[in-house]
């Protein structure tokens, strides 16, 4: 019986309790106001997930600055107070439906297809990043050159960070996730072929980390010992699906080991199949996380089908899964499982031409 499996089933993110183990992915929808305030469209998107029995939901990548860090028109943000109020209806939304939500913290760097506050487009090092914008955000052709940061902008991007996760607790989040995931700007940073710096952020995988690991520590530092924190980590990206860590397993021992000593709770990563091996063979990535990060384990990818996902928590490989499309499909999965009646598939129509939130989500 799905209802009697793990995946319903109390866990604990640091000091929080989640009712079950099933959680909504972040997924940017580009559905808020121009200059970033969460809308009623999202509210009621949120809270659906909220009443379709998921745990916990971790909205899409907000920007956590003015500056450089948008990558999306239409993007929300928590860059200011105007958008930490805008958030708080979505908050109390999901709360009033039972459910938990955290933020997700996002700088796009290099991939910013869009910014309503300042140009965009800085990087680790100027290098053009492959691939090409995102059509169904409003992106089109190659992404421009970006320019390389500097060091008195990588302190205060830090610091953006954490201002940006004490405006989210004060808005009523119950965590923050640092998305140091597919490609973006802290990804752009621990990817080798982006980042050829040769200061102490460049080179060895120890320095590819070191900002992820700095941003880890002062965003815990701001918030306070108490409150969860994790950060997202994946190989592939949105630009190039396909990369694997050169160094293979040393290098998850070094990114994970790294982060585990950073004070934070979680951390969430994600693959194309979150099962498979992370290296053609061996331990899946969510596995090394484990291992070498010492935290509970948020693990994603593929993971819609009940008896699979529940297989990989039982395992012991994680502690919390997402879902990302098969909640776009079934924004009551957790429901529909324990009840045993049928999933829908998902449809990518509902992301065409535009990923906005369709009338039917709503
Ligand atoms: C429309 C859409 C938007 C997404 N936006 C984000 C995002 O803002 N932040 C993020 O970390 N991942 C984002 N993702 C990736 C998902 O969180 C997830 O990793 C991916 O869909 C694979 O999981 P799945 O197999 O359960 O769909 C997005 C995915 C989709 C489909």
């Amino acid at each position: 019986m799905p209802a009697d499996s793990i995946l319903y089933t109390e866990t604990r993110i640091g000091k929080l309790t989640l009712k079950n183990r099933i959680a909504v992915a972040p997924m940017t929808r580009i559905s808020a106001t121009e200059d970033g305030r969460a809308t009623d469209d999202m509210v009621r998107y949120y809270a659906r997930f909220a009443r379709g029995g998921y745990g916990l939901v971790i909205t899409e990548g907000a920007y956590p600055d003015v500056r450089h860090s948008q990558g999306y028109l239409y993007q929300p943000g928590i860059a200011n107070d105007e958008q930490a109020e805008a958030w708080r209806q979505v908050v109390d939304a999901v709360h009033a439906e039972g459910a938990k939500i955290f933020i997700q913290l996002m700088h796009a760097g290099a991939l910013s297809q869009g910014n309503h506050w300042q140009e965009s487009g800085i990087a680790p090092s100027a290098v053009q990043p492959v691939g090409e914008q995102l059509g169904f955000y409003r992106g089109e052709g190659a992404y421009p050159m970006p320019r390389a940061i500097a060091p008195d902008e990588i302190r205060q991007l830090i610091a953006d960070f954490a201002a940006a996760a004490v405006r989210a607790r004060a808005a009523g989040f119950d965590g923050v996730e640092i998305h140091g995931a597919n490609g973006y700007l802290l990804d752009q940073f621990l990817t080798s072929y982006t980042n050829q710096r040769e200061d102490q952020y460049g080179g060895a995988t120890e320095n590819r980390v070191r900002l992820l690991v700095e941003v880890s520590e002062a965003v815990r530092r701001a918030v306070g010992p108490d409150y969860p924190v994790g950060i997202r980590i994946s190989q592939g990206k949105v630009n190039d699906f396909h990369h694997k860590w050169a160094k293979g397993e040393e290098d998850a021992r070094v990114i994970f080991g790294s982060l585990g000593r950073t004070g934070l709770d979680f951390i969430h990563v994600t693959e194309h199949d979150a099962t498979e091996p992370a290296f053609g063979g061996g331990p899946t990535l969510a596995e090394l996380a484990k291992r070498h990060g010492g935290l509970p384990v948020i693990a994603n990818g593929k993971l819609g089908d009940h008896d699979k996902a529940a297989a990989f928590v039982e395992a012991g490989h994680a502690d919390v899964i997402t879902l990302g499309k098969a909640a776009l499909a079934n924004p009551d999965w957790p429901k529909r499982v324990a009840m045993e009646e049928e999933l829908a598939d998902f449809d990518s129509g509902v992301l065409m031409p535009l990923a906005h939130i369709k009338e039917s989500e709503r």
